[in-house]
């Protein structure tokens, strides 16, 4: 075994050897399974096409509709300084979403909800909007808005007319007046009254009309605020009469030019249990990396027939949550680097949150030791950056044309499998490759709540099916076409 490591100081000898079996807790594996990663690839070459980012397609299939999905960084772009920046801010960013989580679940938890002030901005609930990236395009009362899609909040909003105070965004404003078909929503009914349990905030009434006012906040200070209100809205093709909404007049963030958010969660105000006698509750994505020209989907609806899945899809139990069921959790009760499975006793022992809108996954203090001492184990021999933020596994890669990167595998309750695709498990800080980080972190606290981030789920069929409370994996090359 220990000859084996040797040779994998080599990477370019790599594809040369064969690879030794080896045993562990009894299980066959193939030591040292890795994939081929092409460094130059990220080195962000697209033109800035600030119009791709508008008007995302769509397209109905097998009773399933389908919108195309983009990373934003792919219509926001700028040159290699503004890259690195980009991609230093987001992990920065990320980590506030992931403390504004974590106070979130455990004021959740302890049952604390608050009001809406107007001098204090609570900060109890949502996420860190700057860090959300994917977008997709939508019709709101018959206007055409780009959003952004989040699975770890419910409310979907757009900023709207007149708007005390707005960030750019690139389409015009919602303006309420020029839809025949937009009503708010009454401070006095249930929709309302269901805000404290989806946001954090109760609503509050507002005079003559009682509307209901809404807040979201965040953990850095951005937030939404605005009146809720109902809608026509088009999925693609599919209409959904009467969806509630926030119109939010009151707008402040990083939401990088989108008209709003899609909110994906699982309370009753969310997209999904708002459409759930359309698309029965059933949705699914495959989030694009960054490269140049790369779509993805979010399917709603349908079953997997539509798919371009290249592996069998496995399943997990959703597990619940009563305080927190907003959130989707699931039961790690594994994880493999480079085919060799981490001997850790606390998997399994807490759930896991998977999220859409953090950027990079959250592991126990304790699996991520052991991850991390495996991956240097099997990454070895190459010269290492210094630490950036959240990530402290480090790499200048710079003098490489390519790498041979352990594959990462994360095993769920029920035999599932989430294999990690191999521009999932490096982080670029510097896109000359000069301090490319292993693209997992570490949470402070054991008892904190982990999390299965975007940037491992690229690439990945994620289904989401809310009526069988489970969550299904395969792989897929992510495509809108
Ligand atoms: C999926 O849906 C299509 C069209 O609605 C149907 O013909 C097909 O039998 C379904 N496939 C499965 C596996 O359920
Ligand atoms: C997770 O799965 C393991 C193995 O099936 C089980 O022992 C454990 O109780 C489960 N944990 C939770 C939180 O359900
Ligand atoms: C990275 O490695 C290259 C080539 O070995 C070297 O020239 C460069 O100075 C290194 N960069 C940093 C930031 O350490």
């Amino acid at each position: 075994m220990v000859k084996a490591m040797a040779l994998l100081l080599f990477p370019s000898m790599l594809s040369l050897l064969v690879f030794p079996l080896i045993v562990h807790n009894g299980v066959v594996h193939c030591f040292g399974e890795k994939k081929l990663l092409k460094l130059q690839q990220f080195q962000w070459k697209q033109k800035w096409d600030a119009s791709s980012c508008l008007s995302q397609k769509s397209r109905k299939e097998k009773g399933a509709t389908i919108l195309e999905m983009k990373h934003r960084d792919y219509c926001y772009g700028g040159g290699a300084e503004d890259w690195n920046k980009l991609l230093q801010k987001r992990l920065i960013l990320d980590d506030l979403r992931v403390q504004s989580l974590q106070a979130r679940i455990k004021n959740k938890a302890s049952g604390k909800t608050e009001g809406v002030s107007d001098t204090r901005i609570p900060l109890t609930s949502g996420v860190e909007l700057g860090t959300l990236n994917y977008i997709v395009t939508v019709e709101l009362g018959g206007r055409k808005m780009t959003v952004i899609v989040d699975t770890g909040s419910d409310l979907t909003w757009v900023q709207c007319q007149p708007c005390k105070s707005c960030y750019n965004q690139k389409e015009p404003l919602f303006n309420p007046s020029a839809s025949p078909s937009y009503q708010t929503v009454s401070c006095k009914s249930s929709t309302c009254q269901s805000l404290a349990f989806a946001t954090g905030n109760t609503g509050i009434c507002g005079n003559n009309p009682p509307t209901c006012n809404y807040i979201v906040s965040y953990g850095d200070g951005s937030y939404t605020r605005g009146e809720l209100a109902h809608d026509h809205l088009s999925l693609g093709k599919t209409p959904v009469d009467n969806f509630v909404f926030g119109c939010g007049r009151n707008n402040k963030g990083l939401f990088g030019g989108a008209s709003g958010l899609m909110g994906l969660g699982r309370s009753s105000i969310s997209l999904v249990s708002q459409t759930s006698e359309i698309f029965g509750g059933f949705f699914s994505y495959c989030l694009p990396s960054t490269q140049a020209g790369a779509s993805g989907s979010l399917v709603l609806g349908g079953n997997s027939s539509v798919y371009k899945t290249s592996s069998a899809i496995s399943y997990t139990r959703m597990i619940p949550n009563p305080q927190l069921s907003t959130f989707y959790f699931l039961n790690l009760t594994g994880v493999s680097v480079g085919g060799v499975t981490l001997p850790d006793s606390t998997f399994g022992k807490g759930s896991m949150l998977i999220d859409s809108g953090t950027v990079i996954t959250r592991l126990p203090p304790s699996i991520y030791k052991a991850l991390k001492a495996e991956f240097m184990k099997q990454f070895s021999g190459f010269p290492s950056a210094p630490a950036f933020s959240i990530l402290d596994t480090c790499f200048n890669l710079s003098s490489y044309q390519e790498v041979d990167v352990p594959t990462i595998k994360m095993q769920f309750e029920g035999n599932a499998e989430m294999n990690v695709d191999v521009t999932g498990v490096f982080y670029f800080v510097k896109t000359d490759a000069s301090q490319v980080c292993l693209a997992l972190a570490s949470l402070s606290f054991e008892d904190e709540i982990g999390i299965i981030a975007n940037y491992q789920q690229r690439n990945q069929r994620v289904i989401y099916d809310t009526k069988k409370t489970k969550l299904g994996f395969a792989q897929e090359t992510c495509s809108f076409t």
